[in-house]
C-alpha cells in the first residue's frame, strides 16, 4: 500500500469510503446498516473540518496496484498532545493490516515530534479497533456512556436555573477556555475553540458557563450537521455546570436527537440525563499512549474533531 495525506481532491472517494466503512462494520455486528444515515457526500464534512483545522494532518492508504483508497485516519496536533480520530478502512480491505499501518504512522509522527501523548476515544463494542489501539501501546483510562436525548420541537421542559449562566462564547473567552481545559484535562486546544467560535461552515456553536464572579467555569461546543448531531466537547469544573451547558446546547436541536458522551463516573450527570429522557446507545473508552493526568472535573469528548 502507498501512504499519503488526504487532500481536498480526495473528498468524494474519502466520503464514500468512510460511509461504507462504518455502515459495513456496524451492519455486520448487529446494528442497522445505516449507522451513517446521511448521504455519502455529506460524510465528507469530516475531511472538510479536519482540513480546515489542521491541513494535511491525515494519513490515507492507497492500493498500490489499483490506486483505490483502502483506509484513512486523521490526527490533530495540539499544544501538548496529538489526537487520533475517525479511523476507517474500506470493508474490502478489513483485516489486511491497513488499520495497523495508519496507527503506526500516527504513533511515529507523535514520537518524532516529541509530543507528550497521543489520545483517542474508541468504541468499547468494537474489538477490531480496541485491539488495534491496545496492541499499539494505548492504555484505557476511562469509560463513557454514549447517550442520545430526543429534544421535542418545543425544547426540553426542564427546570434547571443554572442554565441562565450559559452564554455564547466570544473570541475574548479563548484564553480562559484554554486555562480551564489545562486545569481539568491537562491539555488545551486554542485553535479548536477559535474555529468553533468563528464557525466558518455554520455547523458549530460554542457556549460558555460563567460563574457568579464572571469566571469561565465551563464550555460546550456542539455540531449540527446531517452526518453528526453531537453535543461536545464540553469541559467544566463540575457536573452542574456541564448539565447547564448541555441543556442550553439542546436548544438548537429541537426536533432532533443529539448524541453526547458522558464520563461513566459522573453519576449526578448520568442520573439527571436519564431523568431528562436520555438513552444509552453505545459505550466508548478513552485511551492514551504516553503521559496522562487524571481529569479534575468533567470532560466530554467529541468525534469531530476528535477531542479525547
Ligand atoms: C477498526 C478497523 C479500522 C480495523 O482496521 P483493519 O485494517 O481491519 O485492522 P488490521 O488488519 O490492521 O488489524 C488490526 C490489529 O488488531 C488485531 N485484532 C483484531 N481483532 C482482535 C481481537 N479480537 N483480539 C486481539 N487482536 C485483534 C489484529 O490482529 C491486528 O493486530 P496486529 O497488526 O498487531 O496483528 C476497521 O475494522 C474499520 O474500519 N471498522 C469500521 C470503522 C471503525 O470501527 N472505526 C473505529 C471506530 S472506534
Amino acid at each position: 500500500m502507498l501512504l499519503r495525506p488526504l487532500t481536498g481532491d480526495d473528498r468524494k472517494v474519502y466520503a464514500s469510503m468512510l460511509h461504507r466503512s462504518f455502515n459495513a462494520w456496524y451492519g455486520a455486528h448487529g446494528w442497522p446498516s445505516d449507522y451513517f444515515s446521511c448521504t455519502q457526500e455529506q460524510a465528507g464534512i469530516f475531511l472538510d473540518i479536519y482540513n480546515d483545522i489542521s491541513p494535511g494532518s491525515s494519513i490515507a492508504a492507497f492500493d498500490a496496484n489499483s490506486g483505490r483508497l483502502m483506509g484513512a485516519c486523521f490526527f490533530h496536533p495540539r499544544e501538548h498532545h496529538v489526537s487520533l480520530g475517525i479511523m476507517s478502512v474500506h470493508p474490502d480491505y478489513f483485516r489486511q493490516g491497513v488499520g495497523r499501518a495508519l496507527v503506526d504512522h500516527i504513533v511515529g509522527f507523535t514520537e518524532a515530534n516529541q509530543y507528550a501523548a497521543l489520545r483517542l476515544v474508541s468504541s468499547a463494542i468494537n474489538m477490531d479497533s480496541f485491539s488495534l489501539y491496545n496492541r499499539s501501546g494505548f492504555i484505557p483510562r476511562g469509560g463513557y456512556h454514549d447517550m442520545v436525548l430526543p429534544v421535542p420541537l418545543t425544547g426540553l421542559q426542564v427546570n434547571y436555573p443554572l442554565r441562565d449562566q450559559v452564554r455564547l462564547a466570544a473570541l475574548a473567552d479563548i484564553e480562559a477556555m484554554a486555562t480551564l481545559e489545562m486545569e481539568v484535562s491537562g491539555v488545551s486546544r486554542e485553535g479548536d475553540y477559535r474555529y468553533a467560535i468563528e464557525n466558518p461552515r455554520a455547523v458549530l456553536q460554542a457556549l460558555v458557563f460563567e460563574s457568579s464572579s464572571g469566571a469561565v467555569d465551563g464550555f460546550m461546543i456542539s455540531i449540527k450537521h446531517p452526518a453528526l448531531n453531537m453535543l461536545g466537547p464540553c469541559v467544566a469544573r463540575n457536573e452542574s455546570a456541564a448539565l447547564a451547558l448541555l441543556l442550553q446546547a439542546t436548544e438548537r436541536f429541537r426536533g432532533a436527537v443529539p448524541l453526547f458522551v458522558v464520563p461513566m463516573d459522573k453519576r449526578e450527570m448520568v442520573k439527571t440525563l436519564y431523568q431528562w429522557g436520555a438513552r444509552n446507545v453505545e459505550t466508548h473508552v478513552f485511551q492514551v499512549r504516553g503521559t496522562f493526568q487524571a481529569f479534575n472535573g468533567v470532560s466530554m469528548p467529541s468525534f469531530l474533531p476528535e477531542t479525547g
